[in-house]
């Protein structure tokens, strides 16, 4: 039986030049043996509005399906007003529904914000956990991951910094052993 786990990794912003997509990108690359990160697309997932539930649009029957069958999931979020990017409010809605069906529940998670500004978009960060709570995501604590200072972070090529990568290889680690640990059913 395989070991490798498979993470639904959500980007929180549509960009082209992404700060957010560039540290998902990296992270793939420098993700530890076992652990694959995958990013689901969640920029066209159509507004939630549960009227649409009767006969639900296909990219969230496909987005859906892409969170209840990863083992983990990571969110990597810019912050928006001091809280989490519409889209990642979106996601989050549409796989909490229908109601009783959620496929977040007991998902095991994880957060990056990241921001060009010092706070490493602490706000976003936290907004983004008081959902989760509620739904049934338990959530690593330790390492807390706020990336600030986000054009820093990234060399001309655009690998991380050796402080940066140390720091979020030490952290793909620790969520490794947090995905394995709280497997969703275990
Ligand atoms: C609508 C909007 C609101 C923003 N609000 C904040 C904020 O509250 N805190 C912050 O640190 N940056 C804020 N920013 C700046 C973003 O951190 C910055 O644009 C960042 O590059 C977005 O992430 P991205 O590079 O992944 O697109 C905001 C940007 C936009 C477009």
């Amino acid at each position: 039986m395989s070991t490798t786990k498979r993470i639904a990794t959500l980007v929180g912003s549509l960009r082209k030049a992404s700060y957010s997509r560039r540290l998902a990108t990296q992270l793939q690359l420098i993700a530890p043996a076992g652990l694959v990160l995958d990013i689901v697309e969640i920029g066209d997932l159509p507004f939630f509005n549960q009227d649409l539930d009767a006969t639900p649009p296909a990219p969230w029957v496909a987005f859906r399906d892409a969170i209840a069958n990863a083992d983990g999931v990571l969110f990597i979020t810019p912050e928006y007003n001091r809280s989490v990017p519409a889209v990642i409010k979106n996601a989050i809605d549409v796989g909490s529904r229908p109601y009783g069906k959620s496929v977040w529940n007991g998902k095991p998670g994880g957060i990056i914000s990241i921001a060009p500004g010092a706070l490493g978009a602490f706000g976003a960060n936290h907004h983004l956990r008081q959902s989760l709570v509620f739904l049934n995501v338990p959530t690593l604590q330790q390492p807390e991951a706020y990336i600030g200072n986000a054009e820093k972070i990234f060399t001309e090529d655009g690998e991380f910094v050796p402080s940066t990568k140390e720091f979020l290889g030490n952290y793909l680690q620790t969520f490794q052993r947090w995905v394995g640990t709280n497997a969703a059913g275990s």
